[in-house]
């Protein structure tokens, strides 16, 4: 019997794991000097935390979660994103009172029970940052520039950051009415989903991928005509920030996000090379989550990038960024194999990559494998080498190549 993953579900292993790795690390390392640190909530949580905030008029809610009833019978939910566990978790654990403001980053799996395309799987892995405690625009701007160093860093430069601002709980219920005045004559020209939504979250209709519904909604009223004094000053200082920190940036104000919890700020960071699936990043504020949540008022903001997206964009950039060993050991004969074991145990306790040819074969097949492996150097040791106390060398990217004392062999790779 052959068992296959789930549809939709991938295996990420060597050489791919290395750009995972990579990726991480570097986004790691960002992170900590903007003064975020790591947090690890859970995979599974109560399935409420997921509908309050996320929005039950969601297609992530309403149709995409993957949810089940424990023993206990409780209902639970496989996390399809990372913010709202990391909000139960900041209110549970009431990191509210530490000193303000609290910035964490993630990384890890989500589920979303989506239809399987390029760009677009049932596990998909997220690394995301939520940062608490800070209304003004400055932390947006500085979320937005950790983003771009992040893509710089990976050696990704045709992107797209696009902003917008969607409102508040004073502007919305405005743009709420406007949007209801617009649908009420075109309501046959929706999706029985949008009509629905009509009624219950008429700014949902501006997020549903159905086409006749993206027809219908293209002289749609846009929100950013409705903010209200204190949005419009909020955004208006977020893109004067944003060109004194130099993101590059366009405002698109169709764009309103596919979660409910956003207030204000939204982004995405789009490449026209990921094709209909383009967001490799994609974030905002909600600054009425933590209250939300049983929590004190505390704004928030945050995004994820989603890892197989970029993985993609790095890989066709040519970005590869494949580690390799320092060298590889070849060895000739039985006491070779033996000195050549003991000597890449000296190297390797030295933190020195080291791959060596185990079964003896001939030298032709061990260097084709160091070469595979693209070692950095090949050392050769025989009998003559072992009677000499010397090896040869060989740096394969140049083919230069010499003699050391098998003595020396640490301080040369040191
Ligand atoms: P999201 O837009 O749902 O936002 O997802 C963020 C990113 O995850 C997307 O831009 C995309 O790159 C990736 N992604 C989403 N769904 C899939 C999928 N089915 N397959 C592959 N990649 C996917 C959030 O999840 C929010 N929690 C972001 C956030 C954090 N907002 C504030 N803080």
């Amino acid at each position: 019997m052959k068992y296959n993953a789930l549809k939709g579900i991938h295996d990420i292993y060597p050489p791919d794991i290395s750009l995972w790795q990579h990726i991480e690390k570097v986004a790691a390392d960002i992170f900590t000097v903007f003064g975020f640190q790591e947090i690890r909530a859970p995979i599974i949580e109560s399935t409420d935390i997921f509908v309050r905030s996320i929005g039950e008029t969601t297609d992530i809610v309403e149709k995409e979660m993957y949810t089940f009833t424990d023993k206990g019978g409780r209902r639970i939910t496989l996390r399809p994103e990372g913010t709202a566990p990391v909000v139960r978790c900041y209110v549970e654990n009431y990191l509210y009172n530490l000193p303000s403001p609290q910035k964490y980053f993630y990384a890890g799996p989500m589920f979303r029970y989506e239809r399987p395309q390029a760009g677009r799987f049932r596990q998909f892995f997220q690394i995301g940052a939520e940062a608490f405690g800070v209304a003004e625009p400055k932390i947006d701007a500085e979320i937005l520039s950790m983003l771009k160093l992040l893509f710089e860093r990976l050696g990704l430069r045709e992107l797209c950051f696009q902003v917008n601002s969607i409102g508040c709980e004073q502007c919305r219920p405005g743009y709420r009415k406007a949007l209801v005045s617009f649908f009420s004559d075109k309501l046959e020209g929706l999706c029985p989903d949008c009509t629905r939504r009509y009624e219950l979250n008429p700014l949902r209709i501006l997020d549903c991928k159905v086409d006749s519904c993206k027809r219908v909604r293209q002289d749609a009223p846009r929100v950013t005509e409705h903010l209200c004094s204190d949005c419009e000053n909020h955004f208006g200082s977020l893109l004067s920030l944003l060109e004194l920190l130099e993101v590059p940036h366009s405002i698109n104000p169709d764009m309103v996000r596919g979660l409910d919890y956003y207030t204000r700020t939204t982004f995405e960071v789009t490449c026209e090379h990921l094709g209909a699936q383009n967001a490799v990043a994609a974030g905002g504020r909600y600054d009425r989550l933590v209250q939300e949540f049983g929590g004190p008022p505390i704004p928030a903001i945050g995004f994820a990038v989603g890892m197989e997206r970029l993985v993609s964009l790095l890989k066709s950039s040519g970005e590869q960024n494949i580690p390799a060993p320092r060298t590889f050991i070849a060895v000739l004969g039985e006491d070779a194999g033996k000195q050549g074991l003991a000597l890449a145990n000296r190297l390797r306790e030295q933190g020195i990559w080291t791959e060596i040819g185990y079964t003896g074969n001939s030298l032709k097949s061990q260097m084709r494998r160091a070469d595979r492996l693209s070692a950095e150097y090949v050392l050769i040791i025989g009998d003559e080498e072992i009677a000499s106390g010397n090896c040869k060398w060989k740096k394969l990217s140049d083919g230069s190549q010499g003699e050391i004392a098998l003595s020396g062999v640490l301080a040369f790779f040191q």
